[in-house]
């Protein structure tokens, strides 16, 4: 009796998978389109554990932070990266400055002030924590 049974879901299945040719050959087509997206996904993967091995975690992560949070505070009023606006761009603060002074520029965005790039003043950005704003000053020096 088992034997039977067997048979029969055998033959079910395969009347199934035997059933309309056309919708067989689609679900040959889709087969490849996910193959493909996996394909694609696994590239993706591979890339971003690349580039993570390749630039150092400990070096991208604050360069990144820096940046987000940069584009969540007010900074780009007065600064723009290869432009400047209000206060210098990036760029050119990358040029002037080294990984040295760091300590000295967060304390100055925090602190505000003028009289590195001439008579225009900086704001003041207590609420900056002096880390946060180091991880800005560790973007801005990166910006090339
Ligand atoms: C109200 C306009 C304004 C805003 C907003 C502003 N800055 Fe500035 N920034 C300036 C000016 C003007 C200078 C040039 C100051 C000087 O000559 O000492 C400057 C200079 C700097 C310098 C170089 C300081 C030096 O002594 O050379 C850094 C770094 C900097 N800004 C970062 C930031 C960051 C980060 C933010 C956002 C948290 C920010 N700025 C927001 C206007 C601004």
């Amino acid at each position: 009796m088992k034997k039977l049974f067997l048979v029969l879901g055998i033959s079910v299945v395969i009347a199934a998978c035997g059933g309309p040719k056309p919708g067989e050959a689609e679900g040959g087509e889709d087969t490849t389109a996910a193959a493909n997206q996996t394909a694609t996904a696994a590239t993706t993967n591979a890339d971003t554990s690349a580039t993570k091995t390749g630039t150092e975690p400990t070096a991208a992560a604050p360069a990144g932070k820096g940046a987000t949070l940069i584009a969540g505070s007010d900074c780009g009023t007065c600064h723009k990266d290869h432009q400047k606006i209000v206060g210098p761009a990036f760029e050119d603060i990358a040029k002037k400055y080294t990984d040295a002074d760091v300590d000295k520029l967060a304390k100055k965005v925090i602190a505000g002030g003028s009289g590195s790039w001439g008579d225009i003043a900086m704001s003041p950005h207590p609420a900056l924590s002096e880390d946060d704003a180091k991880e800005m000053v560790k973007y801005i020096l990166t910006v090339k």
